[in-house]
């Protein structure tokens, strides 16, 4: 059985999906849920559903990212996890700690990756008045955003969208296409991507 770890910044809603994927058959169980801040509403949502939540708050560390992630480090080893899952966490990752989770790191981005990595993806895609948008499933490497690609999901760009729209609907493929990449990745399966 595989052992997953999630990293979270905020609410958690892929981080829930992965986890209630995460049943019966499935290779792989969650094992800890982590956060860079205390007060993300995604880890009440991870301990009421009976798994370890823990914070390591990046503040105090005053922007030595290798000190914040040395502790970070320390809790995730702690749970030994075989995986480790970036939903919605928003520290961008030293090399170092990377290379440590090389090749079992994935990360959701919401945007159908090599295009508009970084931030404010929807509103950059509604500028540029793209017909389609969506969502990616990549193995995280030291560039940001640019691992290689385990999945992805599209949607449409409909007239009238605003970022909010186009956002609340590539969030619901993100939760379809995570769950499925996650299943196959913790099977073993590192053919070529899914697009769905
Ligand atoms: C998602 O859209 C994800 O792609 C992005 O941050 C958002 C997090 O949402 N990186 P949630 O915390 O999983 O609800």
């Amino acid at each position: 059985m595989k052992r997953v770890a999630i990293l979270i910044s905020g609410g958690g809603s892929n981080m829930l999906r992965l986890v209630e994927s995460m049943t019966g058959d499935h290779p792989a169980r969650p094992v800890l849920v982590a956060s860079n801040d205390p007060a993300a509403r995604g880890l009440d949502r991870a301990r009421a559903l009976g798994i370890s939540a823990e914070a390591v708050d990046h503040r105090p560390f005053k922007g030595d990212r290798a000190a914040f992630e040395d502790s970070l480090r320390a809790v995730l080893d702690a749970h030994a996890p075989d995986i480790l899952c970036l939903a919605g966490f928003m520290r961008i990752l030293t090399p170092g700690f990377i290379a440590a989770y090389e090749g079992r790191m994935l990360n959701i981005h919401p945007s159908l990756l090599p295009k508009y990595k970084g931030l404010h993806t929807h509103v950059r895609a509604l500028e540029a008045g793209d017909a389609e948008h969506g969502c990616t499933v990549h193995l995280v490497t030291p560039e940001l955003d640019d691992g290689p690609i385990l999945g992805q999901a599209r949607v449409p760009v409909m007239d009238g969208d605003t970022p909010e729209s186009l956002a609340a609907r590539v969030l619901v493929q993100e939760h379809r296409l995570y769950p499925m990449v996650l299943r196959r990745f913790a099977e073993g399966g590192r053919e070529l991507p899914l697009y769905t």
